[in-house]
């Protein structure tokens, strides 16, 4: 569509999570900074955020062992220097978050409180308001933003990339819908480009994240022919809550920090089926306790299985976790009398826009960060809360980049004419396929049968508008989705191919690039 309005700045962040947020504050003393976000500033994941933020705060823990949890975490697959500096930088820039005013739980010493998650073996993860931590992130970051001369647009999808005739990015089309601001399509011009669209849960039936998580930036990379990389590892939370067979949308989390601080996974009889699978139990990496739910589930011909706290008791669920015990007895469902029934849900993109450790893309002025990039941090299956640090420290290193200098592209070119748009009902036909064959479980037969069904999805019919555009998006991540994981003949962290149920040696690499006729290259 042709952009009916313009607006300049030097940089452009879109996504206003932690990573977008800590990006535009950032980037401020460097320039002119416009943040544009898909709905309200706090609609993203951030603000859904649980558990916490990991990084090495306690006297008795270091770096180092953040370091070697995370990369056991990824089987061999993480980028060891992107992981060094998300755990040596994370604790500067989590008191940092401090001195901005986000309010972290402490104990009654002042000490901050620290509880443990999946695949950490030492309480490393810091949390606030009990387990609503991102939403204490996010109301600081918010409040910082306010004063910080950061213009913003909301209500605004990005739409593609703006580049120069040297193919440097030059901008972003957006579509905004609002009042007291553009309206329509637009063009933003801006000397740099910050990708922080946040995840993209929504191209499955049953997910942690919201309706806004529909892979925006990753879908924009791809169009724009920036490299990707890891899209196979999409990792699913082992547990939220069941709400009965076919449940659809955001799905209510119940923190792995539940499990951090005791409560046992059983099944219909009371087995503590994790025990004997890993030696931590319930709290093993979340790749394998997902599969030892699923797994139990099959062998049992069962639905879910149950996570029990009661042990808790009342006080301490409703000062430890008053938003669970909320969501919980919401549904009808009380843990301090009862276990919780739970399943896992896709959860978080462990793959994106392929960066260095500046936020660069392949594409010159274009940078990623977030959950929409790929540093290489999270390998094959994401460590637990690694993701509010790594959106933290690598926000905040684009900052430093272009405050080395910010790029200078040329003259946008016209941007190219959008394609035909899905119709009404592709949304939930992408959902449907990719739920039944690119889920937990996946073989070939399962995964060629999603890319015919994605195929077959009519072009056309959707008019221009952000229900079309989402699923034109979706369609595109949920495409490259299904074509790395058909590539990678292998089970690795959350990508698991019964056909294929081994890790291969000849699968220590990454399936990196662009789309190109059914592969990645
Ligand atoms: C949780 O609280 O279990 C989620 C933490 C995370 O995804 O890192």
């Amino acid at each position: 569509p042709t952009p009916g309005w313009t607006r300049d700045a030097d940089v452009v962040v879109v996504g206003s999570g932690i990573a977008g947020l800590v990006a535009a504050l950032r980037c401020r003393p460097h320039g002119r900074v416009l943040l544009v976000t898909k709905a309200l500033l706090d609609a993203g994941s951030t603000r859904w955020a649980q558990g916490g933020i990991a990084a090495a705060l306690a006297p008795d823990d270091t770096p180092a062992e953040h370091l070697a949890d995370t990369l056991t975490a990824g089987v061999g697959l993480c980028a060891e220097d992107a992981v060094r500096v998300l755990v040596t930088e994370g604790p500067a820039a989590v008191r940092d978050l401090i001195a901005l005013g986000a309010a972290f739980d402490r104990s009654a010493g002042g000490e901050i409180s620290l509880t443990r998650e999946g695949g950490h073996h030492r309480r490393r993860i810091a949390h606030a308001g009990g387990d609503a931590t991102g939403a204490e992130i996010s109301r600081a970051l918010l409040a910082a933003l306010k004063e910080s001369g950061v213009e913003v647009i909301e209500h605004a999808l990005v739409l593609d990339l703006l580049r120069d005739a040297a193919g440097q990015a030059a901008g972003v089309t957006l579509h905004v819908m609002g009042e007291g601001q553009p309206h329509g399509v637009g063009a933003v011009r801006a000397r740099a480009v910050v990708l922080a669209t946040g995840g993209l849960g929504q191209v499955f039936s049953a997910t942690t994240n919201p309706e806004v998580s529909t892979g925006d930036g990753v879908a924009l990379a791809l169009r724009a022919g920036a490299d990707v990389a890891d899209l196979e590892f999409v990792q699913f939370h082992p547990t939220v809550l069941w709400l009965g067979a076919g449940a659809r949308g955001r799905q209510p989390l119940i923190s792995e920090a539940v499990r951090g601080e005791g409560a046992h996974l059983v099944d219909a009889a009371g087995v503590r089926f994790m025990v004997g699978r890993h030696e931590l139990a319930e709290l093993a990496p979340r790749d394998v306790v997902a599969k030892g739910i699923m797994n139990r589930m099959r062998e049992t011909g069962a639905d879910h299985m149950l996570l029990d706290a009661r042990h808790f008791g009342a006080a301490m669920w409703e000062k430890r976790f008053p938003t669970i015990l909320a969501a919980c007895r919401h549904h009808g469902v009380d843990p301090v009398t009862e276990p919780i029934p739970v399943v896992p849900a896709a959860h978080y993109a462990s793959g994106g826009v392929r960066t260095d450790l500046y936020g660069r893309t392949s594409v010159p002025g274009l940078y990623a960060c977030g959950e929409a990039a790929c540093t290489g941090v999270h390998g094959a299956n994401r460590l637990a809360s690694n993701s509010l640090l790594e959106g933290l420290v690598f926000a905040g290193r684009i900052a430093e980049a272009l405050g080395a200098g910010l790029p200078e592209p040329g003259e946008p070119v016209a941007p190219s004419a959008a394609g035909p748009l899905p119709g009404t009902g592709a949304r939930a036909a992408i959902q449907a396929t990719m739920t039944a064959h690119a889920g937990v479980v996946r073989t070939r037969e399962g995964l060629e049968t999603a890319a015919r069904d994605l195929a077959a999805l009519p072009d056309g019919g959707g008019e221009p508008g952000v229900p079309a555009w989402e699923a034109a998006n979706l369609h595109a991540v949920a495409t490259a989705i299904v074509t790395a994981a058909l590539q990678r003949t292998e089970t690795r962290g959350s990508h698991w191919r019964e056909d294929f149920p081994d890790a291969s040696e000849d699968w220590r690499g990454h399936l990196v690039g662009r789309l190109a006729g059914g592969t990645l290259t």
